[in-house]
């Protein structure tokens, strides 16, 4: 599959020193993605986004026309107007159109991507909580995550985060699945990439320590039992030996 590909990154890095009473220097880094932006030719898809501090604060829906903030409650602290995504966007597509025709352009290879999942919060069974699967070092940004339980493909209570960026230029997806643990549901996240050969099922199944077979229980008793008797008897062992070399007539030199 030869796909082309265009990204285009604006950072801005904001530090901010606080200077403490008496103390050190305290530097801390926030780095804000201002319009990262990537426009490919398979499916002529593109995404352009606005990130801080590595998460993504908005995308702006390329189809629709529209802002779409991550969080609902992230809207009131601004306004973005989706027609600067969709001008950038446009200029990565005019670009990208120039480079395939130019012989130097190198097509994009696939990347084999990565993937864990775990909770969000530490799992109680039947408290409400969310599975997060991660997937890191995407490239090129086309991929299918998706939750089965019990084998079973669901849709309900899932949601995606857009293509985050990264320094390394591959891309990380983040899939979330609400869902209330019990021993008798068992999750997968499903992955499909081409740099995969087939899908990619990452495990999750609520583990509760299997507690202490009677047998087992029985064989500690038993061996704890015994290895206290035999200490016993070997300590009063010693301890009659030592009266008797103690209560022995002692030997007697010539005077
Ligand atoms: C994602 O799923 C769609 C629909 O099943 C399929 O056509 C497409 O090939 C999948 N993408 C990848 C990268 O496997």
């Amino acid at each position: 599959m030869v796909l082309h590909r265009i990204l285009l990154l604006v950072t801005l890095t904001l530090t901010t020193m606080v200077n403490l009473y008496g103390g050190e220097d305290i530097v801390a880094d926030h780095v804000a993605t201002y319009g990262a932006l990537f426009y490919q030719s398979y499916g002529s898809s593109g995404q352009y986004t606005f990130e801080f501090d590595g998460d993504e604060e908005f995308y702006v829906d390329l189809q629709k026309k529209e802002t779409i903030w991550r969080l609902p409650g992230l809207s009131k602290f601004g306004d973005f107007d989706p027609q600067g995504g969709l001008t950038e966007i446009a200029t990565g597509k005019y670009n990208l159109d120039i480079f395939i025709k130019s012989p130097d352009y190198t097509p994009a290879t696939n990347d084999v991507p990565e993937v864990t999942v775990f909770t969000k919060s530490p799992v109680t069974p039947t408290q409400p909580n969310t599975l997060i699967c991660l997937v890191d070092n995407i490239f090129p940004p086309v991929i299918n995550i998706t939750w089965l339980v019990n084998g079973h493909s669901v849709t309900e209570g899932v949601s995606e985060t857009s293509f985050l960026t990264k320094i390394d230029h591959a891309f990380l997806k983040i899939s979330y699945l609400t869902f209330i643990p019990s021993d008798d549901d068992v999750y997968d996240c499903k992955v499909e990439h081409w740099g995969l050969e087939e899908p990619l099922l990452k495990h999750w199944e609520l583990e509760i320590p299997a507690p202490m077979s009677e047998l087992t229980e029985t064989v500690v008793c038993a061996l704890g039992l015994t290895v206290g008797l035999v200490g016993i008897m070997v300590g009063t062992i010693f301890i009659i030996q030592g009266l008797r070399s103690n209560g022995a007539p002692r030997q007697q030199g010539p005077l």
